[in-house]
């Protein structure tokens, strides 16, 4: 009997679904299942109910929401004539990525899960609650899980006899095969981006827009530390729409040298071009990826050789290594046994994976180049602060960035290095709803508190309140020094002058103590109550995901106990309400 097939499907924002769907994969195809992983927007939803085995890898982000690739399925499955014994046929699992110090901690996993068996589905297992804040990251969840999920598995599709379990140290066939061309005569026009004339719909990762950059400019003062960018966009004729909230994506690009540097290592001519075949009929191929390819533009603008390799790297090289001294030491690194030895060499210093390379150079130098997209993960576009509004400022994004130690912050560098003074400059990129959204209502207050870049989103916010005449705009903004990081000092204080905002400042270094935006928020404390309590504001946090929203929240729930003598629970349970609501909203990044 062929064995049945298994979907995994996965809603991810940040990679980290995808690359454990990535895993199941594998493991999967080392069992000699049938298995096909694909995101969850881009699988046809009504055929689930025909799907005999399904895990569902799914990501929560911001308030409780799924991630972009499965806002479509989320809605669908959702849909209220859908019926009862729909997915009766369908045995499933979930696993979940999330943060257990976040209040909807894993909200999109569980609430699948319900809705599974609510529509007649049969659960595996339990739902997997992978967690962050975990010592081992969200494998230490998985991983014990996973093995149930693979006994439960096998119980019902044995092995097939004879054919066994493709031991670990065996490559499994790479996911696309790449056939050299003749050279392309001159770029082709995908590779240009090709979406300049006429665009049919809004850019998107497929499609991005390569937007001229008009100013790239240093707003923090000369003696401040952080390298903070204020990047204006043309995006006149762009087919793009934003408003106040939305998140400008940018795929940034590995520098000519890293380029230069790998193609070295592995013995890949950056001229030649190539095609991709998906080994399995109906695959997808990578987005923004042009067909025929030059090897430059994979490694510049596809792979991730700058980003740290995970263990799934490690794997897979070792089974391709023909080196016995560095198999043995990759087998290492692969092994249950190695991942202490691994973390010291790999995720510690953040050792790149071109780094790596260059430590293995005879495992590099055999790397078949069909292999490439399997070993190393697509460059992920990074998400920025929109900090203009198109009501205002038709036609330019403006967003923020902080630059962030080389290391880390491959998007920041590459763009600080682009200096449209220099000549044209062209970024492609396109826009998506960010975790915030502002009140329409003319008459409803916001309090937005953005220290540092997280007042950028606010600036978009102001703007577009200001031009629609909405009144009750609160904002507490705190930065070092007035001097040196206080951004775009000059155009609150003229708003606040025309009555149309107040600003609420936290210099941090200026005096003895730190003062931080909390302080002021305490010490506000009528008016936010008032506000709140009174006049149903919104409230808002954006910046540095590290200690201040904990602060702040904590600031806020003060704020209810003293001004709104309510009990410890109470105030708990007023900003549980707030949240639920939708009138308490949090962007942060790391
Ligand atoms: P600091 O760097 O002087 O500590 C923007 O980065 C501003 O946020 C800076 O003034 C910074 O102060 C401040 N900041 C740092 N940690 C914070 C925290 N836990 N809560 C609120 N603000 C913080």
């Amino acid at each position: 009997m062929p064995s049945p097939r298994l979907l995994v499907l996965f809603g991810s924002q940040t990679g980290t679904a995808e690359d454990v769907a990535e895993r199941l994969g594998r493991e999967a195809r080392r069992r000699r299942l049938d298995c096909r992983v694909q995101a969850l927007d881009s699988y046809p939803v009504v055929n689930l109910i025909n799907e005999p085995l399904v895990v569902f890898v799914c990501a929560t982000t911001g308030q409780g929401d799924p991630p972009d690739n499965m806002k479509s399925f989320w809605r669908f499955l959702f849909r209220k004539n859908l019926l009862p014994a729909s997915l009766c046929q369908v045995a499933f699992a979930v696993v979940g990525l999330g943060d257990s110090s976040y209040a909807k901690f894993n909200f999109v996993a569980k609430k699948l899960h319900r809705r599974l068996l609510q529509l007649g589905g049969t659960a595996l297992l339990p739902v997997c609650l992978g967690d962050d804040q975990h010592e081992l990251g969200p494998d230490g969840a998985i991983d014990p899980w996973l093995h149930s999920l693979w006994e439960k598995v096998l119980g019902l599709h044995p092995v097939p006899p004879g054919l066994g379990v493709i031991p670990p140290g065996v490559p499994l066939p790479s996911k696309f095969t790449l056939q050299f061309v003749q050279e392309a005569s001159g770029p082709c026009l995908s590779e240009q981006h090709a979406a300049q004339a006429d665009p049919p719909s809004p850019p998107s990762e497929r499609r991005p827009f390569l937007a001229p950059m008009v100013t790239n400019q240093r707003v923090t003062g000369p003696s401040h530390f952080q390298d903070v960018r204020l990047i204006e966009f043309d995006i006149s004729d762009s087919g793009i729409s934003f408003v106040a909230g939305d998140v400008v994506l940018i795929p940034p690009e590995n520098t000519a040298l890293h380029v230069q540097l790998f193609c070295q290592a592995l013995g890949l001519d950056p001229d030649q071009h190539f095609t991709l075949q998906p080994r399995e009929p109906g695959a997808a191929r990578p987005a923004r990826l042009p067909q025929p390819c030059s090897v430059r533009h994979l490694v510049a603008r596809h792979l991730d050789i700058a980003g740290v390799p995970r263990r799934s790297f490690f794997e897979l090289l070792a089974c391709l290594s023909p080196h016995a001294l560095e198999r043995e030491k990759l087998l290492e690194f692969s092994s249950a046994a190695g991942q202490e030895a691994l973390h010291q060499y790999c995720s510690r210093p953040r050792r790149t994976a071109l780094e790596v390379l260059c430590d293995f150079p005879h495992t590099a130098a055999a790397i078949p180049p069909d292999y490439l997209l399997d070993l190393i993960p697509p460059i992920r576009p990074r998400a920025f602060s929109i900090a203009s509004s198109l009501l205002v400022l038709v036609a330019v994004v403006q967003y923020q960035t902080r630059l962030k130690e080389p290391r880390r912050g491959l998007c920041s560098s590459w763009l600080a290095s682009l200096d449209p003074g220099q000549g044209p400059v062209r970024v492609p990129l396109w826009v998506r709803p960010g975790a915030l959204s502002f009140p329409q209502e003319p008459s409803t207050p916001v309090i937005m508190v953005g220290p540092g870049t997280g007042v950028a989103p606010f600036r978009a916010a102001v703007q577009e309140r200001v031009a629609r005449g909405q009144t009750g705009n609160l904002l507490f903004f705190g930065c070092r020094w007035r001097d040196q990081d206080f951004y775009w000092e000059a155009e609150w204080r003229e708003l606040e002058k025309r009555g149309c905002l107040t600003l609420v400042t936290a210099f941090s270094r200026e005096q003895e103590r730190k003062v931080y935006v909390q302080h002021r928020l305490r010490e506000r404390g009528p008016l936010v109550w008032e506000l709140l309590d009174h006049q149903g504001a919104c409230f808002f946090l954006a910046g540095n995901a590290k200690d201040m929203p904990a602060a702040v929240s904590e600031a806020l729930v003060s704020v209810f106990r003293e001004e709104g003598g309510l009990s410890d629970p109470e105030a708990a349970a007023y900003l549980a309400q707030l949240q639920r609501t939708l009138r308490f909203q949090t962007e942060t990044w790391a």
